[in-house]
């Protein structure tokens, strides 16, 4: 079943790196990974402002998304950038709903949802977070907090859309801590949302979608997690910014 779903490997860059770190990276790290692009897309986040020194420096199938756009279009919005704005640049995909964004810059599901909407009808494809916090996870909520963020976004768009977006199911708890769920913790909500998709939209788009697993990925736990029936790939934080990335998308490559 899930030979169907082309697989996915994102780096999240998040706010790190100085450009002449993120050059190298794309020099050494990047430029030096050979995957099937027909099977495997590989996508990488960094900030906005090194977008166009690192689209020009990449010399292979690796792609580039935005961590963030705007619930504006354009027009007098002091410091935001429209999702027209990333398109604009030769950019396809972006990152929406982040658990950061959720909790350090007050993104709730319902902002999450509109932004996800003005990102599809510009043209972009989008990576949308959802997962749960510890407190939630402890007290039984994991489905229900998940379910929440999914039918937020799944409210504002349309079944043709599915085909362009990509669910990352990062559980809080696990990003940034090392402590990474277990194939079985992680493989047991994928499918839960995999279910949920038939029930809110239908098997066809539950089938096709993508879900994508982030926390705590590394080059060492991405091969076990991989082998899950309804894990698609994975949102890379820390270790994309590492060699062992090489090995995260190897082991996808491979799969
Ligand atoms: P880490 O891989 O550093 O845990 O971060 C995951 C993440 O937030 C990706 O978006």
């Amino acid at each position: 079943m899930q030979s169907t779903r082309k697989l996915f490997v994102g780096g999240n860059w998040k706010c790190n790196t100085t450009l002449e770190k993120s050059v190298n990276l794309v020099e050494t790290l990047l430029n030096s990974l050979s995957f099937n692009s027909a099977k495997l897309d590989v996508v990488i986040a960094p900030i906005f402002i090194h977008i166009p020194a690192l689209k020009s420096g990449i010399k292979n199938a690796v792609q580039i998304a935005a961590q963030n756009c705007s619930l504006t279009s354009q027009g007098a919005y002091t410091g935001e950038i429209a999702a027209d704005q990333i398109k604009d640049i030769g950019i396809d995909w972006v990152i929406l709903g982040h658990s950061e964004r959720r909790s350090y810059f007050g993104e709730d599901s319902e902002l999450v949802g509109k932004k996800v909407k003005i990102a599809l009808a510009t043209g972009l494809k989008v990576i949308a977070c959802i997962g749960e916090k510890l407190e939630e996870r402890e007290a039984g909520n994991t489905f229900d907090v998940v379910k929440n963020q999914l039918t937020a976004i799944n409210k504002e768009v349309s079944h043709e859309d599915w085909k362009n977006i990509v669910i990352a199911y990062e559980p809080v708890w696990a990003i940034g801590t090392g402590k990474v769920a277990t194939p079985e913790q992680a493989q047991e909500v994928h499918e839960y949302i995999r279910k949920l998709m038939v029930e809110i939209n239908n098997s066809e788009i539950a089938e096709n979608v993508r879900i994508i697993y982030g926390g705590s990925v590394n080059g060492k736990n991405s091969s076990e997690l991989i082998g899950k029936e309804d894990i698609d790939g994975f949102l890379v934080g820390g270790a994309s910014l590492k060699p062992e990335f090489a090995d995260i998308v190897k082991s996808c490559d491979s799969n």
